[in-house]
């Protein structure tokens, strides 16, 4: 570390190169001790604003809005940058509950806000929280023929029903239905990108196929 500092500091007069070896070996310290980058009451405000549309501890309850509790950090991290691009589309939502006055916003939006360690915080905290399947009306006899096409074309890839996070694939199963129907059609019209191998087997897929699959999804508990 010393040997850093010389280097980074140069020829420096005793006091000066002292401090800054304090400032160097203060910041080091911060590293090596792993103290979170972000402050607990931070984090806690940041997910208070996602938790206005994607429910308490991120289980959502309405058919629009995804759940994000479980999802797998490296998924949400992803899915956050994508937003950052502005490479999915992210149409503008009310919040759902708490204030429910403040303008509708979207995910593009709110992703441009987050740094860095925001977006690395927040994937850890919702990884943490309990996955919640959805209850929700489906039709079995659809559910049943969904089934068939998941095991086929889906399992490799989404193996329990799309419900395992060590997939890094998202979170099939037990999502909300109306947010799973909006996704299959973006992945349709091509307006969210997707694995070239899972494209196959999307494009392979008839309507009635999506409607089962969806059906499938929206019945695992
Ligand atoms: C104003 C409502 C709103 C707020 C606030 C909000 N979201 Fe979202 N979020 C949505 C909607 C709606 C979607 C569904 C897809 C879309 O429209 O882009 C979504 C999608 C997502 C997805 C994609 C889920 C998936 O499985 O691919 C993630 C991840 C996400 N939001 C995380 C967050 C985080 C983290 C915050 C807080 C920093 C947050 N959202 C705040 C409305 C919101
Ligand atoms: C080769 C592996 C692979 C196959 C096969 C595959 N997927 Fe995926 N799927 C992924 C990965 C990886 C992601 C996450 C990346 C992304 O969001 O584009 C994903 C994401 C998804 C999502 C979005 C989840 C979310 O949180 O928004 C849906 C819906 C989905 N897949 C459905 C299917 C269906 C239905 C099939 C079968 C017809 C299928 N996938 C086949 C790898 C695959």
């Amino acid at each position: 570390m010393v040997e850093a500092c010389r280097i980074l500091v140069g020829p420096l007069g005793g006091q000066e190169e002292l401090a800054m070896k304090r400032h160097f070996l203060f910041v080091f310290s911060l590293v090596t001790l792993g103290l979170p980058a972000l402050a607990a009451a931070d984090l806690d405000a940041l997910m208070q604003d996602c938790n206005g549309c994607h429910g308490d501890d991120g289980v959502s309850q309405w058919t629009d809005m995804p759940t994000i509790a479980g999802l797998s950090e490296m998924v949400h991290v992803d899915a956050l940058y994508i937003y950052q691009d502005e490479a999915r589309p992210c149409a503008d939502s009310d919040y759902r509950q708490g204030d429910t006055s403040r303008a509708a916003t979207n995910m593009c939006a709110i992703a441009a806000e987050l740094s860095e360690d925001d977006i690395d915080a927040l994937a850890v905290a919702y990884a943490e929280l309990p996955y919640v399947p959805a209850t929700q009306d489906f039709d079995a006899d659809l559910a049943a023929a969904g089934e068939a096409v998941h095991a086929k074309q889906c399992d490799r890839c989404h193996s329990d029903a799309g419900m395992n996070p060590d997939d890094e694939a998202g979170m099939l199963g037990g999502q909300q239905m109306g947010y799973l129907r909006t996704t299959f059609a973006q992945y349709a019209d091509g307006s969210r990108e997707q694995p070239k191998k899972m494209k196959d087997k999307m494009d392979a897929l008839s309507a009635d196929d999506v409607e089962a699959l969806i059906h499938f999804y929206g019945s695992q508990q």
